[in-house]
Protein backbone atom coordinates (compact mmCIF):
# COMPACT_ATOMS: atom_id res chain seq x y z
CA UNK A 1 0.00 0.00 0.00
CA UNK A 2 1.44 3.91 -1.12
CA UNK A 3 2.33 5.35 2.15
CA UNK A 4 -0.17 7.97 3.12
CA UNK A 5 -0.97 9.90 5.94
CA UNK A 6 -4.89 10.34 6.89
CA UNK A 7 -6.25 12.93 8.80
CA UNK A 8 -9.09 11.79 11.30
CA UNK A 9 -9.61 15.11 13.05
CA UNK A 10 -13.01 15.79 11.97
CA UNK A 11 -14.29 12.33 12.83
CA UNK A 12 -13.07 11.89 16.32
CA UNK A 13 -12.48 15.40 16.78
CA UNK A 14 -9.02 15.01 17.54
CA UNK A 15 -5.87 15.80 15.20
CA UNK A 16 -4.73 11.82 14.52
CA UNK A 17 -2.66 10.86 11.39
CA UNK A 18 -2.19 6.91 10.57
CA UNK A 19 0.64 6.26 8.10
CA UNK A 20 -0.59 3.43 6.13
CA UNK A 21 2.74 1.90 5.07
CA UNK A 22 4.62 -0.91 5.28
CA UNK A 23 4.34 -4.76 4.47
CA UNK A 24 1.12 -6.71 4.62
CA UNK A 25 -2.41 -6.83 3.18
CA UNK A 26 -4.37 -3.68 3.27
CA UNK A 27 -6.40 -5.07 6.42
CA UNK A 28 -2.79 -5.93 8.28
CA UNK A 29 -1.42 -2.25 7.18
CA UNK A 30 -4.29 -0.77 8.82
CA UNK A 31 -4.55 -2.76 11.75
CA UNK A 32 -0.89 -1.89 12.73
CA UNK A 33 -1.69 1.71 11.68
CA UNK A 34 -4.30 1.99 14.42
CA UNK A 35 -2.32 -0.58 16.84
CA UNK A 36 0.26 1.80 16.50
CA UNK A 37 -1.69 4.99 17.44
CA UNK A 38 -3.46 3.46 20.39
CA UNK A 39 -0.07 1.93 21.83
CA UNK A 40 1.41 5.47 21.45
CA UNK A 41 -1.23 7.04 23.13
CA UNK A 42 -2.35 9.33 19.87
CA UNK A 43 -5.64 7.89 20.03
CA UNK A 44 -6.72 7.94 23.97
CA UNK A 45 -9.16 5.21 25.97
CA UNK A 46 -12.32 5.96 25.33
CA UNK A 47 -12.10 7.59 21.93
CA UNK A 48 -14.84 7.02 19.77
CA UNK A 49 -13.61 6.07 16.04
CA UNK A 50 -15.63 6.91 12.89
CA UNK A 51 -18.06 3.83 11.67
CA UNK A 52 -16.32 1.46 9.59
CA UNK A 53 -17.81 2.92 6.52
CA UNK A 54 -17.05 6.37 7.10
CA UNK A 55 -13.35 5.34 7.34
CA UNK A 56 -13.48 2.84 4.34
CA UNK A 57 -14.54 5.64 1.90
CA UNK A 58 -12.26 8.07 4.26
CA UNK A 59 -9.17 6.07 3.23
CA UNK A 60 -10.81 4.76 0.41
CA UNK A 61 -10.24 1.07 1.12
CA UNK A 62 -13.06 -1.47 1.01
CA UNK A 63 -15.91 -1.85 4.10
CA UNK A 64 -14.92 -5.31 4.93
CA UNK A 65 -10.96 -3.96 4.98
CA UNK A 66 -11.57 -1.80 7.78
CA UNK A 67 -14.45 -3.62 9.25
CA UNK A 68 -11.54 -6.90 9.51
CA UNK A 69 -9.54 -4.62 11.02
CA UNK A 70 -11.48 -3.53 13.98
CA UNK A 71 -12.35 -6.97 14.45
CA UNK A 72 -9.01 -7.88 14.96
CA UNK A 73 -8.62 -5.17 17.07
CA UNK A 74 -11.33 -5.79 19.06
CA UNK A 75 -10.34 -9.32 19.53
CA UNK A 76 -6.64 -8.29 20.98
CA UNK A 77 -8.61 -6.20 23.11
CA UNK A 78 -7.07 -2.69 21.81
CA UNK A 79 -11.04 -1.85 21.13
CA UNK A 80 -14.04 -2.39 22.17
CA UNK A 81 -17.40 -2.62 20.84
CA UNK A 82 -20.65 -2.17 22.28
CA UNK A 83 -24.18 -1.90 20.99
CA UNK A 84 -25.32 1.73 20.48
CA UNK A 85 -21.61 3.53 21.53
CA UNK A 86 -19.96 2.03 18.48
CA UNK A 87 -16.49 1.18 18.52
CA UNK A 88 -13.99 2.67 21.20
CA UNK A 89 -10.33 2.46 21.94
CA UNK A 90 -10.43 0.46 25.09
CA UNK A 91 -9.37 1.53 28.69
CA UNK A 92 -5.63 0.50 30.08
CA UNK A 93 -7.06 -1.14 32.72
CA UNK A 94 -8.14 -3.66 30.06
CA UNK A 95 -4.86 -4.78 28.63
CA UNK A 96 -5.28 -7.04 25.09
CA UNK A 97 -5.67 -10.45 26.21
CA UNK A 98 -2.02 -11.94 26.98
CA UNK A 99 -2.13 -15.51 28.50
CA UNK A 100 -1.11 -13.90 32.12
CA UNK A 101 -2.52 -10.73 32.88
CA UNK A 102 0.09 -8.51 33.87
CA UNK A 103 -0.82 -6.21 36.71
CA UNK A 104 -1.09 -2.35 34.86
CA UNK A 105 2.16 -0.86 33.34
CA UNK A 106 2.48 2.81 32.29
CA UNK A 107 3.14 2.88 28.57
CA UNK A 108 5.00 5.29 26.58
CA UNK A 109 5.65 5.24 22.78
CA UNK A 110 9.41 4.38 23.37
CA UNK A 111 9.56 0.74 24.58
CA UNK A 112 10.88 0.61 27.96
CA UNK A 113 12.73 -2.66 27.33
CA UNK A 114 14.05 -2.90 23.45
CA UNK A 115 14.19 -6.71 22.84
CA UNK A 116 13.85 -6.38 18.72
CA UNK A 117 16.92 -8.07 17.19
CA UNK A 118 19.25 -6.08 14.93
CA UNK A 119 21.22 -3.63 16.84
CA UNK A 120 24.18 -4.71 19.32
CA UNK A 121 24.60 -3.08 22.66
CA UNK A 122 25.28 0.50 21.49
CA UNK A 123 26.96 1.42 24.92
CA UNK A 124 29.35 -0.83 23.87
CA UNK A 125 30.40 0.92 21.15
CA UNK A 126 34.34 1.15 21.33
CA UNK A 127 34.56 4.80 21.31
CA UNK A 128 38.32 5.76 22.58
CA UNK A 129 39.88 3.07 20.63
CA UNK A 130 37.61 4.09 17.68
CA UNK A 131 38.97 7.60 18.27
CA UNK A 132 42.29 6.30 18.68
CA UNK A 133 42.46 4.39 15.15
CA UNK A 134 40.49 7.72 13.61
CA UNK A 135 43.19 10.17 14.84
CA UNK A 136 46.16 7.60 13.46
CA UNK A 137 44.44 7.13 10.41
CA UNK A 138 44.10 10.60 9.82
CA UNK A 139 47.60 11.89 10.62
CA UNK A 140 48.63 8.59 8.04
CA UNK A 141 46.34 9.36 5.31
CA UNK A 142 47.35 10.35 2.20
CA UNK A 143 46.13 13.76 0.44
CA UNK A 144 44.20 11.71 -2.57
CA UNK A 145 42.20 10.24 0.67
CA UNK A 146 40.79 13.51 0.62
CA UNK A 147 39.34 13.72 -2.80
CA UNK A 148 36.61 12.02 -4.18
CA UNK A 149 37.00 8.01 -3.82
CA UNK A 150 37.35 5.26 -5.20
CA UNK A 151 34.18 4.08 -5.80
CA UNK A 152 35.93 -0.07 -5.12
CA UNK A 153 36.96 1.32 -1.55
CA UNK A 154 40.28 1.86 0.45
CA UNK A 155 43.04 0.05 -0.72
CA UNK A 156 43.70 -0.23 3.00
CA UNK A 157 40.57 -1.59 3.98
CA UNK A 158 40.36 -3.88 1.19
CA UNK A 159 44.05 -5.41 2.28
CA UNK A 160 42.96 -5.28 6.09
CA UNK A 161 39.81 -7.16 4.88
CA UNK A 162 40.68 -10.05 2.94
CA UNK A 163 43.40 -10.93 5.27
CA UNK A 164 40.69 -10.57 8.59
CA UNK A 165 38.47 -12.33 6.75
CA UNK A 166 40.78 -14.76 5.71
CA UNK A 167 41.71 -15.41 9.44
CA UNK A 168 38.49 -15.33 10.89
CA UNK A 169 35.80 -16.74 8.01
CA UNK A 170 37.98 -18.39 6.13
CA UNK A 171 37.13 -16.26 2.66
CA UNK A 172 39.14 -16.65 -0.13
CA UNK A 173 40.07 -13.22 -1.59
CA UNK A 174 42.28 -10.80 -2.88
CA UNK A 175 41.93 -6.54 -2.05
CA UNK A 176 40.75 -6.70 -5.91
CA UNK A 177 37.55 -9.02 -5.40
CA UNK A 178 36.42 -6.79 -2.52
CA UNK A 179 34.16 -4.05 -2.91
CA UNK A 180 33.35 -1.64 -0.51
CA UNK A 181 29.86 -0.72 0.23
CA UNK A 182 27.70 0.40 2.80
CA UNK A 183 26.13 -3.01 4.20
CA UNK A 184 23.90 -6.22 3.67
CA UNK A 185 21.10 -3.87 2.37
CA UNK A 186 23.16 -1.78 0.07
CA UNK A 187 24.84 -4.98 -1.65
CA UNK A 188 21.54 -6.28 -2.49
CA UNK A 189 20.74 -2.60 -4.33
CA UNK A 190 23.74 -2.75 -6.41
CA UNK A 191 23.17 -6.04 -7.11
CA UNK A 192 19.81 -6.86 -8.05
CA UNK A 193 18.63 -2.62 -7.80
CA UNK A 194 21.34 -2.38 -10.57
CA UNK A 195 20.98 -5.48 -12.70
CA UNK A 196 24.21 -7.10 -11.96
CA UNK A 197 21.67 -9.97 -10.86
CA UNK A 198 18.26 -10.68 -12.18
CA UNK A 199 15.67 -12.61 -10.31
CA UNK A 200 13.99 -15.16 -9.98
CA UNK A 201 16.00 -15.75 -6.43
CA UNK A 202 15.23 -18.81 -4.48
CA UNK A 203 15.55 -16.99 -0.76
CA UNK A 204 14.63 -18.65 2.97
CA UNK A 205 11.77 -19.01 3.93
CA UNK A 206 12.32 -16.87 6.86
CA UNK A 207 14.68 -13.31 6.59
CA UNK A 208 14.11 -10.11 6.84
CA UNK A 209 11.12 -7.94 5.40
CA UNK A 210 13.61 -5.18 4.65
CA UNK A 211 15.41 -7.42 2.48
CA UNK A 212 12.10 -8.29 0.49
CA UNK A 213 10.91 -4.96 0.08
CA UNK A 214 14.50 -4.60 -1.60
CA UNK A 215 14.36 -7.28 -3.70
CA UNK A 216 10.30 -6.17 -4.38
CA UNK A 217 11.59 -2.86 -5.44
CA UNK A 218 13.57 -3.84 -8.07
CA UNK A 219 11.05 -6.39 -9.18
CA UNK A 220 13.14 -9.51 -8.52
CA UNK A 221 10.93 -12.74 -7.64
CA UNK A 222 11.48 -14.96 -4.72
CA UNK A 223 10.52 -18.62 -4.25
CA UNK A 224 11.37 -19.41 -0.45
CA UNK A 225 13.26 -22.42 0.03
CA UNK A 226 11.58 -25.47 2.28
CA UNK A 227 12.78 -25.08 6.02
CA UNK A 228 13.39 -27.92 8.74
CA UNK A 229 15.98 -28.75 11.46
CA UNK A 230 19.26 -29.30 8.92
CA UNK A 231 18.64 -25.74 7.82
CA UNK A 232 17.20 -24.26 4.20
CA UNK A 233 16.55 -26.97 2.17
CA UNK A 234 18.87 -26.74 -0.80
CA UNK A 235 18.71 -29.50 -2.82
CA UNK A 236 15.29 -27.78 -4.00
CA UNK A 237 17.01 -25.51 -5.93
CA UNK A 238 17.85 -28.40 -8.82
CA UNK A 239 14.19 -28.87 -9.57
CA UNK A 240 13.51 -24.91 -8.78
CA UNK A 241 13.15 -23.75 -12.39
CA UNK A 242 15.00 -20.64 -14.01
CA UNK A 243 16.40 -20.36 -10.36
CA UNK A 244 20.15 -18.72 -11.22
CA UNK A 245 20.70 -17.59 -7.77
CA UNK A 246 20.10 -18.29 -4.08
CA UNK A 247 20.45 -15.83 -1.01
CA UNK A 248 20.97 -17.91 2.17
CA UNK A 249 22.62 -17.18 5.74
CA UNK A 250 24.35 -20.32 5.78
CA UNK A 251 26.30 -19.66 9.27
CA UNK A 252 23.29 -18.84 11.12
CA UNK A 253 19.40 -18.56 9.65
CA UNK A 254 18.31 -15.62 10.04
CA UNK A 255 16.39 -15.35 12.26
CA UNK A 256 15.53 -19.17 13.15
CA UNK A 257 19.52 -19.80 14.10
CA UNK A 258 20.86 -22.73 12.72
CA UNK A 259 23.79 -23.26 10.42
CA UNK A 260 23.47 -24.94 7.06
CA UNK A 261 23.86 -28.60 7.61
CA UNK A 262 27.16 -29.54 6.01
CA UNK A 263 25.29 -31.78 3.35
CA UNK A 264 22.94 -28.86 2.58
CA UNK A 265 26.05 -26.60 2.29
CA UNK A 266 27.55 -28.97 -0.56
CA UNK A 267 24.08 -29.52 -2.32
CA UNK A 268 24.11 -25.32 -2.27
CA UNK A 269 27.51 -25.28 -4.02
CA UNK A 270 27.12 -28.25 -6.44
CA UNK A 271 24.23 -26.67 -7.94
CA UNK A 272 25.67 -23.58 -7.87
CA UNK A 273 29.03 -25.38 -9.76
CA UNK A 274 26.81 -27.11 -12.15
CA UNK A 275 24.06 -24.54 -13.39
CA UNK A 276 26.72 -22.05 -12.96
CA UNK A 277 24.68 -20.48 -10.34
CA UNK A 278 25.44 -18.12 -7.86
CA UNK A 279 25.24 -17.87 -3.78
CA UNK A 280 24.57 -14.68 -2.36
CA UNK A 281 26.00 -15.24 1.38
CA UNK A 282 24.97 -13.27 4.08
CA UNK A 283 27.22 -13.68 6.81
CA UNK A 284 25.71 -11.04 9.08
CA UNK A 285 26.72 -12.45 12.73
CA UNK A 286 29.08 -15.02 11.35
CA UNK A 287 31.85 -13.94 14.45
CA UNK A 288 29.57 -14.64 17.03
CA UNK A 289 29.54 -18.04 17.85
CA UNK A 290 29.45 -19.38 21.34
CA UNK A 291 29.58 -23.19 21.69
CA UNK A 292 32.05 -24.34 19.21
CA UNK A 293 34.65 -23.09 16.50
CA UNK A 294 33.12 -20.62 13.98
CA UNK A 295 31.60 -22.53 11.07
CA UNK A 296 32.88 -20.96 8.02
CA UNK A 297 31.69 -18.84 5.35
CA UNK A 298 30.57 -21.24 2.54
CA UNK A 299 32.65 -18.35 0.07
CA UNK A 300 35.75 -20.62 1.12
CA UNK A 301 34.03 -23.93 -0.56
CA UNK A 302 33.58 -21.77 -3.86
CA UNK A 303 34.65 -18.61 -4.28
CA UNK A 304 34.07 -18.37 -8.06
CA UNK A 305 29.92 -18.98 -7.59
CA UNK A 306 29.32 -17.18 -4.31
CA UNK A 307 29.53 -13.09 -3.49
CA UNK A 308 30.45 -13.04 0.48
CA UNK A 309 28.64 -10.18 2.05
CA UNK A 310 29.19 -8.67 5.30
CA UNK A 311 29.33 -5.64 7.62
CA UNK A 312 29.57 -3.97 10.80
CA UNK A 313 26.16 -3.63 11.43
CA UNK A 314 26.29 -6.70 14.18
CA UNK A 315 30.14 -6.22 15.42
CA UNK A 316 30.23 -2.44 15.80
CA UNK A 317 27.48 -0.68 14.64
CA UNK A 318 24.84 -0.36 12.41
CA UNK A 319 25.42 3.98 12.35
CA UNK A 320 28.60 3.39 10.61
CA UNK A 321 27.44 2.24 7.48
CA UNK A 322 30.27 0.03 6.67
CA UNK A 323 30.52 -3.20 4.50
CA UNK A 324 31.85 -5.61 2.06
CA UNK A 325 31.27 -7.35 -0.73
CA UNK A 326 34.04 -9.97 -1.88
CA UNK A 327 32.70 -10.82 -5.67
CA UNK A 328 33.52 -14.05 -8.00
CA UNK A 329 36.27 -11.94 -10.41
CA UNK A 330 33.57 -11.79 -13.29
CA UNK A 331 31.48 -9.54 -11.15
CA UNK A 332 33.58 -6.87 -10.30
CA UNK A 333 33.65 -4.50 -13.23
CA UNK A 334 29.78 -4.78 -13.20
CA UNK A 335 29.23 -3.93 -9.68
CA UNK A 336 31.30 -0.93 -10.16
CA UNK A 337 29.70 0.17 -12.91
CA UNK A 338 26.71 0.45 -10.80
CA UNK A 339 28.28 2.16 -8.15
CA UNK A 340 29.24 5.15 -11.06
CA UNK A 341 32.66 7.08 -10.89
CA UNK A 342 33.30 8.37 -6.91
CA UNK A 343 32.35 6.93 -3.51
CA UNK A 344 28.86 8.19 -2.94
CA UNK A 345 28.12 5.67 0.00
CA UNK A 346 31.04 4.92 2.40
CA UNK A 347 33.29 7.75 3.52
CA UNK A 348 36.75 6.86 3.01
CA UNK A 349 37.86 8.25 6.18
CA UNK A 350 35.84 6.18 8.17
CA UNK A 351 37.08 3.05 5.60
CA UNK A 352 40.37 4.15 6.58
CA UNK A 353 39.77 4.40 10.52
CA UNK A 354 38.35 0.23 10.24
CA UNK A 355 41.32 -0.87 8.35
CA UNK A 356 43.75 0.42 11.35
CA UNK A 357 41.10 -0.98 13.62
CA UNK A 358 41.43 -4.22 11.97
CA UNK A 359 45.10 -4.11 10.93
CA UNK A 360 45.88 -3.10 15.01
CA UNK A 361 44.30 -6.20 16.43
CA UNK A 362 41.78 -4.07 18.24
CA UNK A 363 39.12 -5.14 16.07
CA UNK A 364 39.76 -9.15 17.21
CA UNK A 365 39.39 -7.95 20.19
CA UNK A 366 36.39 -5.58 20.79
CA UNK A 367 35.04 -9.45 18.84
CA UNK A 368 36.37 -11.06 21.25
CA UNK A 369 34.55 -8.96 24.45
CA UNK A 370 31.37 -9.13 22.80
CA UNK A 371 31.18 -12.41 22.39
CA UNK A 372 31.68 -12.92 26.25
CA UNK A 373 29.12 -10.34 27.00
CA UNK A 374 26.67 -11.94 24.63
CA UNK A 375 27.07 -14.68 25.54
CA UNK A 376 26.82 -14.16 29.39
CA UNK A 377 23.41 -12.38 28.07
CA UNK A 378 22.75 -15.57 26.27
CA UNK A 379 23.13 -17.93 29.28
CA UNK A 380 20.70 -15.00 31.66
CA UNK A 381 17.93 -15.57 29.20
CA UNK A 382 18.33 -19.24 29.22
CA UNK A 383 18.22 -19.48 33.12
CA UNK A 384 15.31 -16.75 33.39
CA UNK A 385 13.34 -19.03 30.97
CA UNK A 386 14.70 -21.96 32.57
CA UNK A 387 13.17 -20.56 35.90
CA UNK A 388 10.23 -18.84 35.04
CA UNK A 389 8.95 -20.39 31.79
CA UNK A 390 10.28 -24.26 31.55
CA UNK A 391 7.81 -24.73 28.79
CA UNK A 392 9.48 -21.94 26.56
CA UNK A 393 12.45 -23.39 25.20
CA UNK A 394 15.37 -20.88 23.37
CA UNK A 395 16.97 -22.38 20.32
CA UNK A 396 19.18 -21.22 17.75
CA UNK A 397 21.59 -20.28 20.93
CA UNK A 398 24.41 -21.47 19.59
CA UNK A 399 25.54 -18.19 17.88
CA UNK A 400 24.39 -14.60 16.71
CA UNK A 401 22.50 -11.45 18.64
CA UNK A 402 19.31 -13.13 19.34
CA UNK A 403 17.34 -16.49 19.77
CA UNK A 404 13.99 -17.81 19.07
CA UNK A 405 11.54 -18.92 21.92
CA UNK A 406 9.63 -21.40 20.68
CA UNK A 407 5.82 -20.80 22.17
CA UNK A 408 2.89 -23.19 22.55
CA UNK A 409 0.61 -23.26 19.64
CA UNK A 410 -1.92 -20.15 18.69
CA UNK A 411 -0.07 -17.67 21.24
CA UNK A 412 2.54 -15.90 19.24
CA UNK A 413 0.40 -12.82 18.71
CA UNK A 414 -1.24 -12.48 21.91
CA UNK A 415 2.33 -13.20 23.86
CA UNK A 416 3.23 -10.29 21.22
CA UNK A 417 0.10 -7.85 22.57
CA UNK A 418 1.30 -8.71 26.30
CA UNK A 419 5.01 -8.25 25.54
CA UNK A 420 3.67 -4.23 24.20
CA UNK A 421 1.66 -3.65 27.24
CA UNK A 422 4.41 -4.31 29.33
CA UNK A 423 6.90 -2.00 27.25
CA UNK A 424 8.48 -4.67 25.42
CA UNK A 425 9.16 -4.23 21.80
CA UNK A 426 10.05 -7.90 20.40
CA UNK A 427 8.54 -9.39 17.25
CA UNK A 428 6.88 -12.92 16.58
CA UNK A 429 8.25 -15.19 14.18
CA UNK A 430 5.53 -14.58 11.68
CA UNK A 431 7.15 -11.13 10.85
CA UNK A 432 10.07 -12.61 9.39
CA UNK A 433 8.05 -15.37 7.19
CA UNK A 434 7.96 -15.30 3.37
CA UNK A 435 4.39 -14.73 2.39
CA UNK A 436 4.72 -18.07 -0.31
CA UNK A 437 6.47 -20.29 2.67
CA UNK A 438 5.06 -23.77 2.61
CA UNK A 439 7.58 -24.94 5.54
CA UNK A 440 5.15 -25.58 8.75
CA UNK A 441 4.71 -22.06 10.80
CA UNK A 442 5.45 -22.24 14.62
CA UNK A 443 4.43 -19.73 17.04
CA UNK A 444 7.89 -17.90 18.63
CA UNK A 445 9.50 -14.95 19.53
CA UNK A 446 12.66 -13.39 18.19
CA UNK A 447 14.33 -11.73 20.97
CA UNK A 448 17.33 -9.76 20.14
CA UNK A 449 19.47 -10.02 23.28
CA UNK A 450 22.50 -7.84 22.25
CA UNK A 451 20.01 -4.38 22.23
CA UNK A 452 19.86 -3.29 26.22
CA UNK A 453 22.73 -1.99 27.32
CA UNK A 454 23.85 -4.09 30.63
CA UNK A 455 22.56 -2.20 33.39
CA UNK A 456 19.07 -2.27 31.76
CA UNK A 457 19.31 -6.22 30.62
CA UNK A 458 17.78 -8.07 33.92
CA UNK A 459 14.31 -5.50 33.78
CA UNK A 460 13.57 -6.47 30.34
CA UNK A 461 14.30 -10.39 31.03
CA UNK A 462 12.06 -9.46 33.59
CA UNK A 463 9.65 -8.23 31.91
CA UNK A 464 9.73 -10.59 28.96
CA UNK A 465 9.17 -13.71 31.36
CA UNK A 466 5.54 -12.40 32.30
CA UNK A 467 4.66 -12.02 29.37
CA UNK A 468 5.29 -15.36 28.11
CA UNK A 469 2.19 -17.63 28.00
CA UNK A 470 1.73 -19.97 31.54
CA UNK A 471 2.73 -23.42 31.27
CA UNK A 472 -0.34 -25.68 29.37
C1 LIG B 1 19.80 -10.96 8.27
C2 LIG B 1 20.63 -9.72 8.29
N1 LIG B 1 21.45 -9.50 7.27
C3 LIG B 1 22.24 -8.41 7.23
C4 LIG B 1 22.20 -7.48 8.24
C5 LIG B 1 23.13 -6.30 8.16
O1 LIG B 1 22.54 -5.33 7.38
P1 LIG B 1 23.37 -4.03 7.00
O2 LIG B 1 24.76 -4.49 6.70
O3 LIG B 1 22.65 -3.52 5.78
O4 LIG B 1 23.29 -3.09 8.15
C6 LIG B 1 21.32 -7.65 9.32
C7 LIG B 1 21.18 -6.69 10.40
O5 LIG B 1 22.04 -6.17 10.99
C8 LIG B 1 20.53 -8.82 9.34
O6 LIG B 1 19.70 -9.05 10.35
Amino acid sequence: MVESWVNLAERIGADLHLELSGAGSRRTVLARALREAVRAGRLAPGTRLPPYRSLAADLGLARNTVADAYAELIAEGWLTARQGSGTRVASRAEPPRPARVPKRVPRSAAPEHNLRQGQPDASAFPRAAWLAASRRALTAAPNDAFGPGDPQGRIELRHALADYLARVRGVRSTADRIVICSGFAHALRLLFGGRVLRGPLAVESYGLAFHRAILDAASVRTIPLGLDERGSRTEELAHTKGVRAVLLTPAHQFPTGGPLHPVRRTAVVDWAGVRDGLILEDDYDGEFRYDREPVGALQGLDPDHVVYVGSVSKSLSPALRLGWMVLPGHLVDPVLAVKGEREAWASALDQLTLADFIASGRYDRHIRRMRQRYRQRRNLLVDTLAEHAPHVTATGIAAGLHSVLRLPPGTERSTVNAAAWLGIAVDGLATFRHPQATTPAEDALVVGYATPPDHAYRAALDALHRALPPQP
